[in-house]
């Protein structure tokens, strides 16, 4: 598992569009984390990475919203509304599709998840921290997150955490 610290929602955009440059179509990325975590700003880093044009928002009365991205497809999912259900609203339609979705509360829709995730749990550290546990389920995922833990240590994108506590676990 991966551990990095946000300290201000510009610096999670930024992970978010630093993840974008290494997913490749059909990739899922799941978004675990309480009300206000920050899912959904990362994954507008994430689409604006990607290279979609239209304002990326919460989809909670849709559940499901679909965009044009540069190379591929773009689909965001928000399954908050399917807690405590069971059904099944086509999701493999999605995850075995050529776009790249993410899924904001995964965790209710488990059982309709694939094998192949990188999964994301954030956690609020304080106001304006959040704390990013990664955990890459392929190797290729893996090596994306070496390559993002590079470019933060290299300081690409990030003010240098004071105190160490990005790191590989
Ligand atoms: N380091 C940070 N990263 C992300 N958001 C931050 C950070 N610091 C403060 N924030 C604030 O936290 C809030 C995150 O809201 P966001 O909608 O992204 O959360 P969410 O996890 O999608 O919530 P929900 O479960 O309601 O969908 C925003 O108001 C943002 O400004
Ligand atoms: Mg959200």
């Amino acid at each position: 598992m991966y551990e990095i610290i946000t300290r201000h929602e510009n610096e999670t955009k930024a992970l978010g569009k630093l993840l974008a440059e290494k997913l490749n179509k059909g990739d899922v990325i799941t978004l675990d984390g309480d009300l206000g975590a920050g899912k959904t700003t990362f994954t507008k880093g994430l689409a604006e990475g990607l290279g979609v044009k239209r304002t990326v928002n919460s989809p909670t009365f849709t559940i499901i919203k679909e965009y044009e991205g540069e190379s591929f497809p773009f689909y965001h999912m928000d399954v908050y509304r399917l807690e405590n259900s069971d059904e099944d609203i086509g999701f493999d339609e999605y995850f075995n599709s050529d776009g790249v979705t993410v899924v904001e509360w995964a965790t209710f829709i488990e059982e309709f998840l694939p094998d192949q995730l990188l999964k994301i749990n954030i956690s609020k550290e304080d106001e304006s921290s959040r704390l990013f546990e990664i955990s890459p389920m392929t190797s290729r995922l893996e090596k994306a997150c070496e390559e993002i833990m590079n470019d933060y240590v290299s300081n690409r994108y990030f003010q240098p955490a004071d105190d160490n506590r990005n790191s590989k676990i």
